[in-house]
């Protein structure tokens, strides 16, 4: 949906023409997965599918909420004085929690807001649509209210509202890369210190496609929760000889010398995933850096046969996707991306060879699962921000 035909649905749901225009993308990871709340690190970029946000101040307290995406739950509204979770709500909740945690931090929102949401990341894809409508939401107040706002204080709080308002105890990782993302470039950040670099992604003869398996997943309902805990426990254990915060703080050599302090063989297999797949997330970026494209390919097979197998968050579907993508000619890597248990993997794959891998890998997808993934090509765009 273009731009002008959403101005046409603007007017045709609010009655009115004026209007600001905002935008916020999703994101891809990498490498670095499941690191991001064991204070190591990860590699993601923005992409430039995402979300649409149109709106305008009001005179009164209403909030007046509506998206394309979910036509048949028309406009959603509730009152500036009552920002309380609501079930009934359902996606209004994002820019609902926003607006909440503004407020309570002290911005100065005093009126309400007519808004019109659309959103071209397929929604349970793993592509972060819900950080994306927390970060349109945010800037949209920011600008409409001529807030300053930093903006790693803006995605603190698009992250505040997964976490507390929506109840899913994620990482910083998703909101980041949407608030700080930049045109053909990964962010290399530090979760622990929030220190980050910029690295450029300008892949001359190849391209990054994403292979989303079509199998939707909600973060709320799925393991993710639990893996946290397990690493929480399994650092815990850890800690008894080992001086250390976070398991992204631990080194491989010092938990092959202290391992045997994770009683419980599942915790192990938990935290050792955490703990080498930081450091392949350096040696990624090392490796992007020196040019090396094939060793950074290797690094996200070993991530993705890391999750399978160790971390245990891909499933039938993404497994396939990527194995199926490692046995192509032209592939030079490929891996789940996201929180996993369905969603979307990723591969790079030699430009020429784009269409005869996707479709190789189509098929033998479609065969073993029983329904057909599907492939777009990614470019690494801008973070959230008014056009
Ligand atoms: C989801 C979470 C992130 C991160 C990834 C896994 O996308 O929102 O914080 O934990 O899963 O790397």
């Amino acid at each position: 949906m273009e731009l002008n035909q959403l101005a046409t649905t603007f007017k045709e749901v609010f009655n009115e023409t004026d209007y600001r225009s905002f935008f916020a993308p999703g994101r891809i990871n990498l490498i670095g997965e499941h690191t991001d709340y064991n204070g190591g690190h990860v590699f993601p970029g923005a992409i430039t599918k995402g979300t649409y946000a149109l709106a305008r101040k009001r005179d009164d307290n209403k909030v007046r909420l509506y998206s394309v995406n979910f036509e048949q739950l028309g406009i959603i509204e509730f009152d500036l004085d009552n920002l309380d979770y609501d079930k009934a709500h359902d996606w209004a909740n994002y820019p609902k929690g926003m607006l909440r945690y503004l407020r309570e931090k002290g911005y100065s929102i005093s009126t309400g807001v007519d808004v019109l949401f659309y959103g071209n990341i397929p929604n349970g894809a793993g592509l972060s649509s819900s950080a994306s409508i927390e970060l349109v939401s945010g800037v949209m107040f920011e600008k409409l209210f001529d807030l300053t706002i930093d903006r790693v204080e803006l995605v603190k709080i698009g992250q505040q509202v997964e976490n507390q308002f929506i109840g899913v105890n994620s990482g910083i990782m998703d909101q980041f890369a949407i608030g700080m993302g930049k045109k053909n470039s990964g962010i290399l950040l530090d979760c622990d210190t929030l220190k980050y670099e910029y690295a450029p992604l300008e892949l001359e003869k190849h391209l990054i496609v994403i292979m989303n398996t079509n199998k939707r997943r909600e973060l709320a309902d799925s393991k993710y929760n639990e893996r946290r805990s397990e690493c929480e426990q399994a650092l815990e254990m850890l800690q008894k000889e080992l001086n250390v915060s976070a398991l992204g703080n631990i080194s491989s050599e010092q938990f092959e010398a202290h391992k045997h302090l994770i009683t419980s063989e599942v915790l192990q297999k938990r935290a050792k995933h955490a703990v080498y797949e930081n450091e392949r997330t350096l040696q990624a970026l090392k490796a992007l850096k020196a040019g090396e494209l094939a060793e950074f390919g290797r690094l996200m097979d070993a991530s993705h046969r890391s999750l399978r197998d160790d971390y245990e968050v891909t499933g039938i579907e993404l497994d396939t996707l990527a194995e199926a993508a490692w046995a192509q000619d032209g592939v030079v890597g490929a891996r789940m991306t996201g929180a996993g248990f369905g969603g979307c993997a990723i591969a790079i794959v030699e430009k020429d060879k784009v269409d005869a891998v996707t479709d190789a890998i189509g098929k033998i997808y479609e065969e073993k699962i029983g329904y057909q993934a599907s492939f777009y090509e990614v470019s690494i765009g801008d973070g959230a921000k008014e056009l």
